[in-house]
């Protein structure tokens, strides 16, 4: 039989009507000869109802045999339910099951098929199609699906072109490290997937097609977090002739739609600017979570003249004030604190208990002096706790940053239901780097530097200021982008500042800067990263709970086992040998 509907749809107006369903069993019941089943499919649950006085001998033998998970098609008689649900959608009504056939059996399924379950992560991916049978992943993959539906119902309406480009393209080692392919064809030589379709995007704005986007994948082999997978979704976009302003405004407008129509929420626009030195020195980060204050105070000055080498001679001296927490706070949580402090390169991590007008905790005795003054400076009320960090400027910010975001959490001081985008501008073109001990791009090399800072390329590269910006959301980077050189002799210089030798960045970016002197107009653009943004939307902590098929945290699919060993005659074809491979 044809399927009248989906079992989720079905609601009082189908009363006294004959429908066909199809679907997955839920879960079954009898209860004194009735036979209660939830039949489950895209759209929701709906309750089966067979009735040993009604139903047939056949119909009531195979509602006996029906196990979870079984797939079944039912007709029946939409009626009223004797006692609604109002916690369901099809809760005013019931089927009376007239025909029932099992469409195929199912096993015991190694986890239950419902919200909020318990299963060990790798254990969902093994079986991602149960998984993905659980009623909130459906609805995180289907937002998602709205989401990208709105972004392209906007970015078409303001005349954007969705152009696609390769996967297969050249390595350009700047930024993560490559996923690499093979060519048969062209012996020891390979492919990269492309990190961001970052040079293509541009050419395109050089063959003059004047607004780009595309909703594609983008592959970067580095550490894998909650907010990171190897490969992950960008809309990306470029423009000519734009300001960075009008962009900003473009991708505004775009998040504002996304929020409207799959949320329901209507943003104030324009979002607020901050530059990115004050979200270093205020929230000591360069994606701040604005939804708390708890903002880094300097204290290098007031804490000069004290008996306590480790304050007084630090380069800096920074505290957070985390009201009210004294008595939630004892020296083992703090401890733990002081762990978390470490890794991000602190050496220790002070703290005070302000109580009764006085400062207790083993460093008190080294500020009785300016107890007056610190109190005054950071608004000192009864029952907070003030931790400190003493370092260079940079450790302090980043290891008070996490530790904000690390205390507001343990400490419940997030709304999750507010959104707050803000823009972080003004980013400098270059960051240290330790790894490589040289400076690398903050973004990357195509960025336009701020005009007045250019000479810096020449200079101290740690002063050349870039166009630049981030799009941020509760303390996540959303996006970025920024405009970009369109002169052949600045993107020279901006190479050579990154310590390119003329014949590597010839040989690396030669083609585009080939380009360049074919009248390469003005661009810029920004791309935003899709999978966080439905995250954030969805309420999740990890990207995986919105991708369908994402990989582990060790890049693995527990599903297919990929990655995987390959046949020597695979390898033979690609003239490639491998050594020491991990036998899993
Ligand atoms: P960027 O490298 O900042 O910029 O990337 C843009 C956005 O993509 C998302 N993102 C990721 N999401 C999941 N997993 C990952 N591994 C991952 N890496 C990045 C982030 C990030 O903000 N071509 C430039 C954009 C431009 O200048 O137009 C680019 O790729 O949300
Ligand atoms: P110490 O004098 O080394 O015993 O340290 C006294 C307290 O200061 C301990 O709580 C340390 O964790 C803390 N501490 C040590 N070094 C630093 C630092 N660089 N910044 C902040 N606190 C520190």
């Amino acid at each position: 039989m044809k399927r009248s509907m989906y079992a989720g749809r079905v609601r009082e107006e189908h009363i006294g009507t004959h429908i066909t369903l199809k679907g997955w069993v839920g879960r079954r019941r009898d209860l004194g000869g009735l036979i209660f089943i939830d039949l489950r499919d895209r759209e929701g649950v709906m309750q089966l109802v067979i009735n040993p006085d009604t139903a047939s001998k056949e119909v009531m033998a195979t509602a006996e045999s029906i196990r979870s998970e079984y797939v079944v098609e039912v007709t029946g008689l939409v009626e009223a339910r004797e006692q609604a649900n109002p916690n369901l959608p099809t809760g005013a009504v019931e089927l009376k099951v007239e025909a029932i056939t099992v469409l195929n059996t199912a096993k015991t399924t190694p986890f239950e098929i419902k919200d909020g379950i318990e299963a060990n992560d790798d254990t969902r991916l093994r079986y991602r199609y149960l998984d993905l049978r659980r009623p909130e992943m459906l609805a995180n993959l289907k937002l998602r699906a709205k989401v990208t539906h709105s972004i392209r119902n906007y970015l078409d309406e303001l005349e954007f072109i969705d152009v696609e480009t390769p996967f297969l393209t050249k390595s350009t080692p700047e930024g993560a490290r490559d996923y690499l392919v093979p060519s048969r064809v062209n012996k020891g030589h390979f492919y990269a997937l492309p990190q961001s379709p970052q040079i293509t995007k541009q050419l395109l704005m050089n063959a003059g097609f004047d607004r780009y986007y595309q909703i594609v994948k983008c592959f970067r082999d580095e550490d894998l977090r909650g907010d990171r997978q190897p490969e992950f979704t960008q809309v990306d976009m470029e423009t000519s002739f734009l300001s960075e302003q009008e962009i900003q405004e473009i991708t505004e407008g775009l998040i504002a739609r996304v929020m409207k129509e799959t949320k329901g929420i209507e943003v104030t626009l324009p979002f607020p600017r901050m530059k990115y030195d004050d979200a270093m020195s205020l929230y000591g980060s360069d994606k701040p979570d604005t939804r708390f204050d708890m903002l880094l105070q300097d204290l290098t000055e007031l804490v000069k003249g004290v008996d306590f080498k480790v304050f007084s001679e630090a380069p800096a001296v920074k505290a957070i004030v985390v009201k009210g927490a004294a008595d939630h706070y004892s020296r083992k949580d703090i401890d733990k604190l002081t762990e978390v402090a470490k890794q991000y390169g602190a050496k220790g991590l002070a703290w005070v208990k302000y109580a009764d007008g006085t400062l207790n905790g083993p460093v008190a005795k080294f500020l009785t002096d300016v107890t007056s003054d610190l109190t005054t400076a950071l608004h000192l009320e009864d029952k907070d706790l003030v931790l400190f960090v003493a370092d260079s400027l940079e450790v302090a910010n980043t290891t008070l940053g996490a530790l904000r975001v690390r205390l507001a959490k343990e400490l419940d001081l997030v709304d999750n239901n507010q959104y707050n985008f803000l823009w972080v501008v003004d980013w400098p073109m270059f960051e240290w780097s330790e790894e490589e001990g040289r400076y690398m791009s903050a973004h990357h090399p195509f960025t336009l530097p701020q005009e007045e800072t250019e000479h810096e390329l020449e200079g101290d590269l740690s002063k050349v200021r870039a166009v630049a910006y981030d799009i941020v959301l509760n303390g996540y980077e959303l996006g970025g982008g920024s405009l970009r050189i369109n002169h052949k002799e600045l993107q020279e210089r901006m190479f050579k500042a990154l310590g390119f030798t003329t014949e590597a960045a010839n040989e690396q970016f030669g083609f585009l800067l080939e380009a360049m002197d074919y009248g390469f107009p003005p661009h810029g653009g920004l791309a935003i990263g899709l999978d966080r943004f439905v995250m954030l939307l969805a309420g999740e902590d990890n990207i995986r709970e919105v991708i369908a098929f994402p990989k582990n945290n060790k890049a693995t699919d527990p599903m297919t086992q990929a990655p995987s060993l390959v046949s020597d005659k695979q390898l033979d074809e690609l003239s490639l040998q491998v050594e020491g491979a991990d036998q899993e």
